[in-house]
């Protein structure tokens, strides 16, 4: 028996609208810093029904640990909202579903949430995602990045209680996404389709929203490129990321995940640049146990980018992309990564990328992918 866990999606133009339908008279919205100064912050609030009091949760950092998460969950319980509204990228998304847990459990411990055991969270307020990156499927997802300080590492906590309620793929809010980070998101997405499609836990959902979504995106993320103001373009960007998104969180991501989330931890890398960094030596070094997958996904992208295997294919569009295909591009220089590989493959064995990987790995084979990038 499997379950395929989503939220309800609401997307295309003008879905922010949606928010006007709830009933809530106290929310909480989970953003950053940055983000609290935009237009998109109020469009959000505009879209609030009138006589819904409304706190804002920005104390935000860019990898944030499990106590910068829970720093202001004092004033969040003397609130007491019953609508979590998450606006922003991954990591505001994640802390939002890290407050929700501490709100519903306080006495709990971080590590008590996994998958294992009901928790009682949804019990405790509506959970909204409202994604302003196309790319990292937070909102799609029963899963949560939370960085550990002490260790230097990457956690992945998951429990499918903190699971968005509603997921809103509204165009308009990634419009102005800036150019850089318009690529590693995108390169994000790009990763999760293609580490779901070949998953040992895939199943006949996860593939078609996988290939769909793979479709979508590298159809359309030049289009966006040359033209940020496309709101067609985008808006298939954005919901191909969500695809790609609910794909890797109802079957799971790989070994490129693993490195990914090794890489970044130590360097501060962003997500999406870390993990395809490793993407086409991962589906190098994977071909031999899901090639024909690979052909398939391969024959998903359109004719100029093509090549004949998806390695080379990726390696062809995330270079008119702006992606960096090796450590000088990713500006890591060669001393600190050889001098940090030891680390890095430690931290990649201990990674939940290699569990549903399609080919197992040995220490060695996580060296040689590790130094198939030094070029
Ligand atoms: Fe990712």
């Amino acid at each position: 028996m499997w379950y395929y866990r989503t939220p309800t999606v609401v997307f295309g133009e003008d879905s922010l609208s949606f928010l006007n339908t709830i009933t809530s008279k106290k929310c909480l919205i989970v953003t950053d810093k940055v983000l609290e100064k935009t237009g998109i912050m109020d469009k959000v609030r505009k879209q609030l029904p009138d006589n819904t009091r409304v706190m804002v949760f920005s104390d935000i950092g860019q990898e944030p640990t499990f106590s910068q998460m829970t720093s202001a969950m004092d004033s969040i319980r003397s609130f007491g909202p019953d609508h979590i509204i998450a606006v922003g990228g991954g990591s505001v998304i994640d802390t939002a579903k890290v407050i929700l847990f501490r709100y519903a459990r306080p006495e709990m411990d971080i590590y008590d949430l996994t998958p294992l055991e009901h928790l009682g969270i949804k019990e405790a307020a509506k959970f909204i995602a409202v994604p302003t990156t196309s790319g990292t499927g937070s909102e799609c997802s029963w899963a949560a990045v939370v960085s550990d300080e002490m260790e230097k590492r990457k956690n992945e906590l998951a429990s499918a209680e903190i699971l968005p309620d509603y997921a809103i793929l509204d165009p308009s809010v990634v419009l102005g996404l800036p150019p850089r980070q318009t690529v590693s998101t995108a390169v994000d997405a790009i990763t999760h389709a293609i580490e779901a499609y070949v998953s040992t836990w895939r199943n006949f959902y996860s593939d078609a929203l996988a290939e769909k979504a793979l479709e979508l995106i590298t159809g359309n993320i030049l289009t966006v490129l040359q033209d940020p103001g496309n709101t067609e373009a985008r808006n298939s960007v954005h919901i191909g990321a969500s695809m790609a998104g609910s794909a890797f969180s109802n079957s799971q991501i790989g070994l490129a995940h693993a490195l990914g989330h090794a890489l970044g931890a130590i360097f501060k890398v962003p997500h999406g640049t870390a993990v395809g960094l490793y993407l086409p030596a991962v589906v190098e070094f994977n071909s031999l146990e899901v090639g024909e997958r690979y052909d398939r996904l391969n024959s998903i992208f359109q004719g100029p980018f093509r090549k004949d295997c998806l390695a080379d294919t990726l390696r062809h569009l995330f270079s008119k992309m702006g992606q960096p295909t090796s450590i000088s591009g990713a500006t890591i220089s060669m001393d600190s990564y050889i001098a940090a590989k030891q680390n890095l493959e430690k931290l990649a064995m201990e990674s939940t990328g290699v569990v549903a990987n399609p080919r197992e790995s040995e220490s060695g084979d996580i060296r040689r992918l590790l130094e198939a990038v030094m070029n």
